[in-house]
């Protein structure tokens, strides 16, 4: 019998978790972990979801904090959660902005984004798709997110990776990149994390002293 590879064993193991603990997606490990490593809940009221659906991340924010406010946006629809304020729309639309503004009713403390395009199938195209979905994540957190609040992006390692990162640099008062053990370890996929965005461009950000 051939051996099964590392990926197929992790990918078992955290879909049997995912299905025999109720969550919606293997994924939900992920931010778990990420939750636990470096504290992301800590003095966070409100929280804005990107590319949610089906919704494995809020199971995990709801059920790690049920007096979390939690705004999540997918271009596809996502069955329900308790108190979770849900809008189906794309994030590369400006429009879908002012809604995510509208919903939240002033800064997030914490912004996710596990954002994934339809995949293609060609790399290079897939990745550029990924970023541009990035990019979005970091425009959206400059703008919504409190002084000391955080955002946590999806990245594929290829090419315009080190420019994000730069860009990143440029935008965020602190960047970090974790790989949560719950990701396979030669997968490209690795998380952004962001504390205090430099420049606040929301129309609420408090005056400078
Ligand atoms: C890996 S899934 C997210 C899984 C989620 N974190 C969970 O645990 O259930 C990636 C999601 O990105 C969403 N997505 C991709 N492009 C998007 C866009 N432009 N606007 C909104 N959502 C998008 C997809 O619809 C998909 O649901």
């Amino acid at each position: 019998m051939a051996r099964r590879s590392e990926k197929e064993r992790r990918g078992e193991h955290y879909y049997k978790a995912a299905k025999s603990q109720g969550y919606r997606s293997r994924s939900a490990f992920k931010l778990k972990q990420m939750i636990k490593g470096h504290k992301l809940l800590k003095g966070v009221d409100r929280v804005v979801e990107l590319c949610s659906s089906p919704g494995g991340w809020t199971q995990v924010l709801r059920e790690l904090d049920p007096s979390l406010e939690i705004v999540a946006v997918d271009l596809n629809p996502m069955p329900p959660l308790q108190g979770v304020k849900f809008m189906q729309g794309d994030i590369l639309d400006a429009k879908t902005m002012d809604s995510i503004k509208a919903l939240v009713g002033g800064s997030a403390d914490l912004v996710l984004s596990d954002c994934s395009p339809n995949v293609s199938g060609q790399w290079d195209l897939d990745v550029a798709r990924q970023l541009s979905l990035v990019e979005r994540t970091l425009s959206i957190a400059e703008e919504i997110l409190s002084p000391e609040g955080k955002a946590i992006a999806k990245v594929f390692q290829g090419p315009g990776f080190e420019e994000l990162l730069q860009d990143a640099k440029r935008k965020f008062n602190s960047v970090k990149l974790i790989k949560p053990p719950a990701s396979r370890r030669k997968s490209a996929e690795i998380y952004l994390l962001v504390t205090g965005p430099k420049e606040r461009k929301s129309e609420d950000a408090e005056p400078e002293s």
